[in-house]
């Protein structure tokens, strides 16, 4: 094998293993868009399946342009929540909609960045180390969203948790699965943050559905 050969093959190994670093703590950090995915399969989900971002209401956008996407601040310190310059990011907001076609999710709210709220640990937002991309969970290990439909284009949508039980086990019937993903535009000006992780981390392969737990009805 020549020299330059030799450098071309170890040049594609090294990128694809970079290509497959698996996600840390660290890669959910600092400032950033958060990219909606159409995607039920964390272990399939991809940008290549983003069909809009999060806007500073919090509320699902079909972006002409990502100036059109929300900008989020993850705190260094607890609670590690989010912020736009609408304020604090939360499920808990109770003059949000309800996902009332959802058997189960009938109270939930929708998520929403309000200046008023003073966030708690609740409402952290978190990744789980060793994703393939910075997706992110919300509660007892919930990766997954749900939205009426997919917006038409400039158009927002509510976006509420994904729950399940026995009597709906997958999404709500006529809406759409989500997944959320970070996509970092810049870091903290505080170096060596520390942000706990979960108590879950993925090796290759493994057959984590990651759905948060049954509700039981
Ligand atoms: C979302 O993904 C599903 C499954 O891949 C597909 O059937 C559906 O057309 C997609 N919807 C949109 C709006 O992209
Ligand atoms: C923001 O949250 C507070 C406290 O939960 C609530 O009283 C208020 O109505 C909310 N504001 C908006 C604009 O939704
Ligand atoms: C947002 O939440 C953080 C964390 O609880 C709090 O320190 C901050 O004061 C809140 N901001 C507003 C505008 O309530």
């Amino acid at each position: 094998m020549s020299l330059l050969r030799f450098c071309t093959s170890l040049f594609f190994l090294t990128t694809a293993l970079l290509s497959r670093a698996a996600v840390t703590q660290k890669d959910f950090s600092g400032v950033g868009h958060i990219y909606v995915l159409n995607s039920s399969d964390w272990r399939t989900g991809s940008p290549k399946q983003k069909v809009g971002c999060l806007d500073n209401n919090g509320r699902f956008l079909a972006e002409k342009s990502l100036d059109d996407c929300g900008t989020f601040v993850r705190l260094d310190d607890y609670p590690w929540t989010l912020s736009s310059k609408e304020g604090n990011c939360t499920f808990n907001d109770e003059t949000t909609a309800t996902n009332t076609d959802s058997y189960y999710g009938k109270n939930d709210h929708a998520w929403t960045c309000n200046a008023s709220y003073s966030a708690i640990i609740y409402d952290e937002l978190f990744t789980v180390d060793g994703f393939p991309y910075p997706f992110l969970c919300s509660g007892d290990l919930n990766c997954y969203y749900d939205a009426k439909a997919v917006p038409g284009a400039g158009d927002v949508t509510p976006m509420w948790a994904f729950r399940w039980g026995s009597q709906q086990r997958g999404i709500t019937p006529g809406h759409v699965m989500l997944q959320l993903m970070w996509s970092k535009l810049g870091d903290n000006k505080r170096e060596n943050i520390d942000i706990p992780s979960p108590r879950v981390v993925l090796k290759d392969g493994m057959q984590v559905p990651l759905q948060g737990p049954q509700v039981k009805s």
